[in-house]
């Protein structure tokens, strides 16, 4: 059976994470889909870089545009980040030639999902970003197919490792709020400018798209109102360790009488439940589904093996054949509606 050839765009630690993931497991993944995945092509910037995987008989390009043009590939994987320049550029070029992509870029879906879902729709192709939401954990899946006959009322969670890291290890150790960050970024848990993490933009970026899933709406970035974790000190935590709670920093929305509401903001959770056992890397999201009821997924919300697991995932999505509409329907079938107002706390 004829390959799934695939071109990954970035080799930094989720693409060099999913070069090594389909090098590791090719047999098994060739046995679950019936045909083998090949990497065909690779771009990233300094070819001198050791990326720690096998790169020989593999195509390299500089430029990740002209990959996605001129690369061959079935499916182009867009994991360099940010929401213009190359990120951008590539994932509209692989669209308008055709081309799937898979991508873990929650900033670019947060900002363009609709435009980028629809191209894909024009062109025959698909879009999938199972790593863009909460690293390993397959929530994307669990939203658009295990609660499909659901209302969901309500998605709340954990949605940045690198805060919830600083969090947990402040509260464990003591250690300053820079120290805990700097070790959160050798790990490879921050994004490239760690203040979207640590400002909570981040954890937005996700609940928007997460939004757009669980209520059918257009992905609604702008509504999210936005407080991070800068301002929390060692006094805090102390503080709410005393009065028997931990402090999480949580991504709610809600359907509202007023609306969707979106927001994310430091918490106080109480010691003893669910979200407040959640520690280090790992994320958590709660679905409240009208007939399923209370459902909660948790799982290391950052890091390579993590997002190449979910990257993974969605490349045999599309070597088996299954695919889905971005964002659960087609975009001109996504609802209308207001957004709840945004709130201050
Ligand atoms: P890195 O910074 O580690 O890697 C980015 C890669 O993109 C690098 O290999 C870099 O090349 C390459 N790159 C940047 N600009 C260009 C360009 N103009 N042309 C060609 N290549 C370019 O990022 P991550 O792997 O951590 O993140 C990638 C994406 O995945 C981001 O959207 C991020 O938000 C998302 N993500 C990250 C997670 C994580 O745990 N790290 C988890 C979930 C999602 P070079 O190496 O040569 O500099
Ligand atoms: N910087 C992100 C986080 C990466 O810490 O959660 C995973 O999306």
């Amino acid at each position: 059976n004829a390959p799934l050839r695939v071109a990954i765009a970035g080799l930094g630690t989720v693409g060099a994470g999913t070069v090594r993931l389909l090098q590791d497991h090719a047999d098994l993944i060739t046995a679950r889909c019936g045909r083998p995945v090949e990497i065909t092509a690779v771009c990233a910037r300094d070819r001198t870089r050791d990326r720690g995987c096998d790169l020989s008989g593999i195509a390299w390009f500089d430029d990740p545009v002209a990959m996605a043009r001129e690369g061959g590939a079935d499916v182009v994987v867009e994991v360099i980040g940010g929401t213009s320049g190359a990120a951008r550029d590539t994932v509209e070029a692989a669209l308008a030639s055709g081309c799937s992509v898979v991508t873990a870029n929650k900033a670019l879906l947060a900002v363009h999902g609709l435009d980028l879902a629809r191209a894909a729709e024009q062109a025959g192709a698909h879009l999938a970003y199972e790593a863009a939401v909460a690293g390993g954990i397959p929530i994307i899946k669990a939203l658009r197919e295990g609660l499909a006959g659901n209302r969901v009322r309500r998605i709340y969670g954990i949605l940045n490792g690198t805060c919830n890291y600083i969090l947990t290890t402040m509260q464990e150790t003591g250690r300053g709020f820079d120290d805990v960050l700097g070790e959160a970024q050798r790990l490879g848990y921050a994004e490239a400018d760690p203040s979207f993490d640590v400002d909570g933009v981040d954890a937005a970026h996700k609940l928007a798209i997460l939004t757009s899933l669980a209520f059918g709406r257009p992905v609604d970035f702008p509504a999210v109102s936005i407080e991070g974790i800068r301002r929390v000190d060692a006094m805090d935590i102390a503080f709410a360790d005393a009065l028997g709670y931990r402090i999480k920093l949580l991504g709610v929305a809600e359907d509202t009488e007023h609306g969707v509401l979106q927001r994310v903001h430091p918490c106080l959770v109480p010691k003893g439940g669910s979200i407040a056992s959640v520690d280090g890397v790992y994320n958590a999201v709660v679905m409240e589904g009208d007939h399923a009821g209370r459902s909660m997924l948790e799982g290391r919300g950052a890091g390579a093996g993590p997002t190449a697991s979910a990257v993974v995932a969605d490349i045999m999505d599309l070597t088996c054949g299954r695919t889905a509409p971005a964002f659960g329907v087609s975009v001109d079938d996504l609802r209308q509606g207001p957004s709840a107002p945004i709130e201050t706390h």
